[in-house]
């Protein structure tokens, strides 16, 4: 079971992530937790390279080939392997992000970028992937409010950016709304976590029978 999470910037994910992997552990299921870009030895080495200030000069190309050379390492390396040995498998951001981001945020063409997505996966796709909705304005607001100084070259946009990420991901959510599921992120945290696990319990199968009878 390999479930992602989407959403813009600041809309509190890595929480619910946490909070989600709790909860699933406590229910007695083996979960991984990972994120892009990075989860890997490579992909960490990437994300450097992805989010470093002085990198002011990357093409728009060449941030969307890094973006997907660490998700072919971690798919890879990370997630097929739990998702063969019968792990659920949360990934923070996959490759919806770089559709919205890459895509509809910085106009790299949509057609090539699912071709593009398709060879660094294998054709592994989500069977779950939750979008913590929160306006653009507010996420921007929480982000440039975090206490830990995490600023990077990828938060350096205009608003108007993450306008067309958030409309980007509304298309991409139409476009197969079987998988997606839209959650309400300007809410309490635990009202969001109980919606979280509620659309999880609906795609999860069941645990197996005890044998013990
Ligand atoms: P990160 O610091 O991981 O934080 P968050 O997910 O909380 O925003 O930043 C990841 C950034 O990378 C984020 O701005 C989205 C962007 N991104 C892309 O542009 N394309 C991609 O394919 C991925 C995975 C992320």
């Amino acid at each position: 079971m390999f479930i992602t999470f989407e959403g813009s910037d600041g809309s509190g994910k890595t929480t619910q992530i946490h909070l989600l992997a709790d909860h699933l552990k406590a229910a007695g299921r083996t979960v991984l937790s990972t994120r892009e870009p990075g989860g890997t030895r490579i992909g960490d080495g990437i994300r450097q390279l992805l989010l470093d200030l002085a990198h002011t000069e990357m093409h728009a190309r060449a941030e969307t080939l890094l973006f997907n050379a660490a998700r072919a390492q971690i798919v890879a390396e990370v997630i097929r392997p739990a998702i063969a040995a019968g792990q659920i498998v949360l990934c923070d951001r996959f490759a919806d992000s770089t559709l919205a981001y890459q895509g509809y945020g910085h106009r790299q063409d949509i057609a090539q970028l699912k071709r593009l997505i398709a060879y660094a996966t294998g054709g592994l796709r989500p069977d779950l992937t939750l979008y913590l909705d929160l306006p653009p304005e507010d996420g921007i607001r929480r982000n440039r409010g975090r206490a830990d100084g995490d600023w990077n070259r990828l938060d350096a946009q205009e608003l108007s950016f993450y306008q067309r990420v958030e409309t980007g991901y509304r298309r991409l959510i139409a476009q197969e709304p079987q998988r997606w599921t839209v959650i309400d992120a300007n809410r309490p945290r635990d009202e969001v976590h109980q919606d979280i696990i509620r659309a999880v319990q609906r795609k999860l199968p069941a645990p197996a029978p005890s044998r013990s009878k």
